[in-house]
């Protein structure tokens, strides 16, 4: 079948790897993709975010299955205009994907399905947010409503970060996502990431991972897009997994659909967990990145086969075979990510990275090709990822390829792993 990918992150590269190894793809296609994907897909630019480009492409390229990526084409309401054409997507509404999109929508969602979650407050208004922050204390939570690419969360330890976080968003440094704002109790516990596929009714769970968010080894440094992930995530035992997926994801998919707003697609479950007992963090409408480049080195091509069924409304009976395995997946990022960076240094190594391991992939997250020399695009920049029978197999592997990567320019978290692995 003819496959239509959105985007052109780290993700997408592993998404559009786990595909093109199918049988059952027979043409991949990436909008706009990036110079990691080219030897996989044809990679064609377009407008992503405009529902009329995009069905526009889907039409040309005969687009039997359109697979979204990131956040944004959901936001804009790409997909709900690919399937009133008439189009099989991977990839909730609009509307379902309000769960990323408004954190205030999430957390009323939370309270009429009675999903535990931290407690919370919402605010327009400055000043009165500021007299409830001063009256609950610090350690506290303050989250810009929309999307702020990943950016608008401040876990403030004191009064004077937590007034300061306040004072930002209000004053616009996230623009219109931090018109509203969102104050929540501090939670302590293990985060994990849990992935679960729906099709507006049945659900398949689809593996659980840990990211890392901060900058630097040791969890120090600003907060990230995440710098490395491993699967699975110890902390997710059977018991924590069952708990979240009766607690939490089933009720909040069963009063999504009693709107009249099934979800269909990859919801992201992001989980706080204290003794044995998950509580939602976050939901996101996407696979997350980095994750999604451990889950699909896991997966491979059964990947494409469970999102099928999920677009199709098939997910009933779908199975998945876990190998005993790990995966882990290092960032490499330009350095002075996430704060300002160059673009432009040249990267070698990549063959020598992968040397010709199959448990070894390099994803690209941010790289362009110019007159055949591979160029670093953006912050996060590649994704060194690779499995092992043991995450610590999976590590060892994933840092000797990037010691065989000659970037200068670049850095990465030497790290990853390590609540797993000490
Ligand atoms: P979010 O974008 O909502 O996932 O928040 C980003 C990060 O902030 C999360 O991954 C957590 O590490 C942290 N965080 C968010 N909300 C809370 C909370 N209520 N308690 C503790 N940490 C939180
Ligand atoms: N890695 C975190 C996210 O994708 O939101």
């Amino acid at each position: 079948m003819n496959i239509l990918l959105l985007g052109s992150g780290g993700r997408e590269h592993a998404l559009a790897w786990a595909i093109a190894q199918s049988p059952q793809c027979d043409r991949l296609t990436v909008a706009p993709g990036n110079a990691g994907m080219e030897r996989l897909a044809d990679c064609i630019p377009c407008d992503i975010e405009d529902p009329r480009a995009v069905i526009e492409l889907a039409t040309r390229v005969k687009a039997e299955l359109v697979v979204i990526g990131p956040e944004a084409p959901l936001a804009a309401g790409v997909s709900d205009a690919l399937r009133d054409a008439g189009f099989l997507v991977f990839g909730p509404s609009a509307a379902a994907a309000q769960v990323e999109v408004s954190k205030t929508f999430t957390k009323e969602l939370c309270d009429a399905c009675g999903a535990p979650t931290a407690a919370y407050a919402h605010f327009s208004d400055l000043a009165a947010a500021e007299a409830y922050v001063r009256d609950q204390g610090a350690p506290i939570v303050i989250k810009a409503d929309g999307l702020a690419a990943g950016k608008g969360v401040t876990v403030a330890e004191d009064m004077d970060s937590a007034l300061g976080a306040l004072r930002d968003m209000f004053g616009g440094a996230y623009g219109d996502a931090g018109a509203e704002v969102v104050i929540e109790e501090f939670m302590e516990g293990e985060e994990a990431s849990f992935f679960v596929l729906c099709d507006g009714t049945d659900v398949l769970p689809m593996g659980t991972a840990q990211d890392h968010k901060r900058a630097f080894d040791g969890d120090q440094g600003p907060n990230t897009g995440g710098m490395g992930a491993y699967s699975p995530a110890p902390v997710m035992t059977e018991a924590v997994t069952a708990r979240a997926l009766d607690e939490i994801v089933r009720p909040t998919l069963a009063e999504l659909k009693r709107r009249g707003t099934p979800y269909q697609g990859v919801l992201y479950v992001g989980l706080m967990i204290r003794d044995g007992q998950p509580r939602l963090v976050e939901y996101n409408a996407r696979f997350g990145d980095p994750e999604c480049q451990v889950l699909m080195m896991r997966l491979g091509a059964q990947a494409l086969d469970a999102m099928l069924a999920c677009a199709r409304g098939k997910l009933a009976g779908a199975t998945l075979n876990w190998a005993d395995d790990h995966a882990m997946s290092v960032v490499m990022a330009t350095r002075g990510y996430p704060g300002a960076y160059a673009k432009g240094s040249e990267i070698k190594g990549i063959e020598a990275a992968e040397a010709g391991d199959p448990l070894i992939r390099v994803f690209h997250a941010g790289t362009v090709v110019k007159d055949g020399t591979l160029l670093a695009n953006g912050g996060r920049v590649l994704n060194v990822t690779a499995r092992g029978a043991t995450l610590a197999e999976a590590r060892e592997r994933a840092y000797a390829a990037i010691d065989r990567i000659d970037w200068p320019e670049g850095f990465c978290r030497r790290d990853i792993g390590w609540r797993a692995l000490d």
